[in-house]
Formats: C-alpha cells, structure tokens, sequence
C-alpha cells in the first residue's frame, strides 16, 4: 500500500486506473488503440469506425456502421441558443477553445446531462465539429452551417467549416489524423473527464472539463507554436542558430519531448507520412521539406542541451504540417485534437462509470502545524 509519503509530483508512474481503450508503451514506442496497433488502425479506419470501437469494444459490421452512422449524423444540429452564445463569444473573439467550452457547458440547456450515459456521449462526439466549424465561420464574418447528414463525421466537419464539398484525399488525411489522436492512456485531460464522472456527475461536465485540460501548450495547445517555429525559421539554415538561441534562453521546443514516450511517437510517424502524401500531391513540399529539417536539428540539439533526457518528437510536430497541409489555421489545431479526443473521453467515461470508484487521492501536508489565532486588532504588519 502507498503511504503519503511516497509522492510522486505529476503522478509520474502512478497507475490510477484500468483501461481496455488504449496502451502506451514508452519504451518500445508502440500504441495500441482497442487491440490495434495505431499504425494499422489510422490510415484504413473511418472515424466512425474507430469510435464504435472504442464504445462498443468491437468492429462494426457493415449493417451496425450504416446504423451507427445515422443515429451519431441525427446528433450535429445546433440549437439557436448555442448559436447565439457562439455569436456573443465571436462578438469578443473569443479563442476558440473557450468558445467551444462554452458551447459544450450550455448543452445543459438542451438538459443533456439529464440523458443517460451513452446518449450523452453520441450527442457530445457529434455535436462539437459542429461548434467548432460554427464558431469559426462566425468569427470571420460568415454565417454558420447546417450539417449534411449524408456526409461522414469527418467530411460533415470539412463542410461545415469551408462550405465545399471535401475531396476523398482531404477527408481520409483528416480522417487519419482524428483516428491517430482519438485516445492515448490516461493523459492529462483524459484523467480530468474520468476523475469528473467518478463522482457521478455527467459527462457534459467531464468533456467541458477535459477541454479546459486539453488547451494548456503542455498538452493539446503546443502544435500551433510549434508550427509558428517551422514558418518562423523559414529556411534550413536558419534552424540551428534559432533553435540553440531558444535552448539557450532555456525555452522549450513544442513538438518535442513526452512524460511516457522516451522513443519517437508512433504517432508521428503516422502523422508525418499522412502529411507527406498530402504535401506531395497538393501542398507546400518545401515547407515539409524544412519541418523534416527542423525536427532533426531540434533533435540534435535537444541532445546536446538536455543529455539523457530522450526528448524525442512529439504527435504534435506533424499535427502541424498535416492539419497545415488540410488548409487549417493555427487556432484551429486544439479544437480540432478536442473533436478527435472527446471520442476517447466518451469511452473513458463509460468505462469508468461501468467499475466506478471515485478518485481520492492523498496529498502531503507540508505547511505549519499549531499557529496562534490572534484577533484582526492584535495582528502584526508583516513585513
Ligand atoms: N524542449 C526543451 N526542453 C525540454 C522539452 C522541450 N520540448 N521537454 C522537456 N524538456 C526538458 C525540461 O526542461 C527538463 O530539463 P531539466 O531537467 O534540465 O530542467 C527535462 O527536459 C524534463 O522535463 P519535464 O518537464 O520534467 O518532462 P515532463 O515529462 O514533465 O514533460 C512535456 C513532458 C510537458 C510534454 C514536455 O516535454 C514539454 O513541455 N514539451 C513541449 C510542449 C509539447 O510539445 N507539448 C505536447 C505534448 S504531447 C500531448 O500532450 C498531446
């Protein structure tokens, strides 16, 4: 049994809760979401097969897809009232993220969380591309769009946000990029969403919660800066002296290093050839040429500067590239890492419901005991 006096700051290395969804193995650089290795499962999956994955713990037949399908397309209506609230939020540029976290609290209104568990979870995955392509047509001057419930998950997002109809090369690199990200362990927002059910609250509170973990450039907000590094560098020879100046500054590179992976993220392997097919046929291949550039010059450099450390390349560098290559701006990246992982905070939440024990951690006490209570009057200035 563990004592108070074994803390572990970060809860580095404290196993807090069992999960079928997915594994992380740090040290051999492998992730396996539901039984399948993530390499295997994200260039070929659709994202709704991936997301009846992880709720019903099986691959869909075709017959259960097209009915899935159906019931989680019936779910991307927004109701007037988040539209005006998604208005108001654009009237004071609002950043995204917290735009969208208002959105999800005020599906209270719509009594959501009065909704059982599951149905909770279809109306939150398939309602926040919505939110998010809303907010971003409003906050450029445009009006919002109404979902097409002929389209997949992924492509009704492309829609939403352009009002183009998506190409089949545009969606499956979305589509790969959601199924990569969908869920990884018990990260950090992961962790908030299952600590938030285990009290028996509802999983509208878990998901505004999760988001709110999400953003912090830690954890779902570092592509954005990362990619302002690559545009900021500009040319390979540029790489080296301006990273040495920020490890010299002691910043640190976003994009690189990880509490679990001390090898390459399998995941940014997936991400970076779905980012070179992509670059190949119809992007930038000279700006994927200097993101390979500086991903190997950081690398060195972190070498250098933080020796033993295995800071290694993180799933964001090439979230970057990719969701770049698909036309997205930057502030548009953690939104949508939210619409990839809020499948994952949905299962997490059933799952933890389904054995449910509230999490009550310890915490060590390292302040004062017996302190004298004085009266306002008697109290010393301090100094
Ligand atoms: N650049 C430079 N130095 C780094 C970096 C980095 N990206 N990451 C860690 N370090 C250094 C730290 O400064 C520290 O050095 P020190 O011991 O000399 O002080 C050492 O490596 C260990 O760092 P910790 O903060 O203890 O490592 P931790 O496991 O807590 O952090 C984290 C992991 C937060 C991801 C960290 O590597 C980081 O800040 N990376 C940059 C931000 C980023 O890319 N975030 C996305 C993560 S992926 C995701 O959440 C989806």
């Amino acid at each position: 049994m563990m004592t108070t006096t074994d803390y572990r700051p970060g809860l580095e290395g404290v196993v807090a809760a069992e999960t079928r969804l997915s594994h992380v193995d740090g040290q051999a650089g492998q992730l396996l979401i539901a039984g399948f290795a993530v390499e295997t499962l994200a260039a070929q999956a659709t994202t709704e097969e991936v997301l009846g994955l992880l709720w019903h713990d099986h691959l869909c037949t075709p017959a259960e897809l097209t009915a899935f399908q159906a019931r989680l397309a019936a779910q991307r209506t927004l109701t007037p009232e988040i539209v005006a609230i998604l208005r108001m939020a654009a009237a004071r540029q609002c950043p995204p993220m917290d735009a969208l976290q208002l959105a999800v609290g005020a599906l209270h209104l719509e009594e959501l969380h009065a909704l059982e568990p599951y149905a909770q979870a279809l109306r939150l995955v398939a309602v926040l591309p919505s939110i998010v392509a809303a907010y971003w047509r409003l906050q450029h001057g445009h009006e919002a769009l109404a979902p097409d419930p002929q389209l997949s998950h992924a492509a009704n997002y492309l829609w939403m946000l352009t009002g183009q109809p998506p190409g089949a090369e545009a969606v499956r690199a979305l589509e790969t990029y959601l199924n990569t990200v969908v869920d990884h362990g018990l990260n950090a927002s992961t962790f908030t969403a299952r600590v938030i059910v285990s009290t028996q609250s509802d999983l509208v509170s878990a998901v505004a919660g999760a988001l709110g973990a999400l953003k912090g450039p830690l954890h779902g907000g570092a592509p954005g800066p990362a990619l302002e590094l690559v545009f900021a560098i500009g040319e390979p020879s540029r790489a080296e002296p301006m990273l040495r100046a920020k490890l010299e500054r002691g910043e640190r590179l976003m994009g690189f290093g990880h509490r679990i992976y001390k090898v390459r993220d399998p995941r940014a392997l997936v991400l970076q050839q779905a980012a070179a097919r992509l670059y190949a046929t119809d992007g930038d291949r000279q700006l994927y040429d200097l993101a390979t550039h500086v991903e190997q010059t950081a690398l060195a450099l972190l070498t250098e500067y933080k020796p033993g450390r295995q800071l290694q390349t993180n799933v964001e560098f090439y979230t970057a590239l990719l969701l770049h290559g698909l036309g997205f701006e930057p502030a548009l990246f953690t939104p949508t890492f939210a619409i990839a992982r809020v499948a994952g905070w949905t299962a997490h939440c059933l799952e933890q419901l389904a054995h449910n024990r509230i999490f009550r951690p310890q915490s060590r006490y390292t302040g004062p005991g017996g302190r004298e209570w004085r009266p306002a009057e008697r109290r010393e200035a301090r100094v």
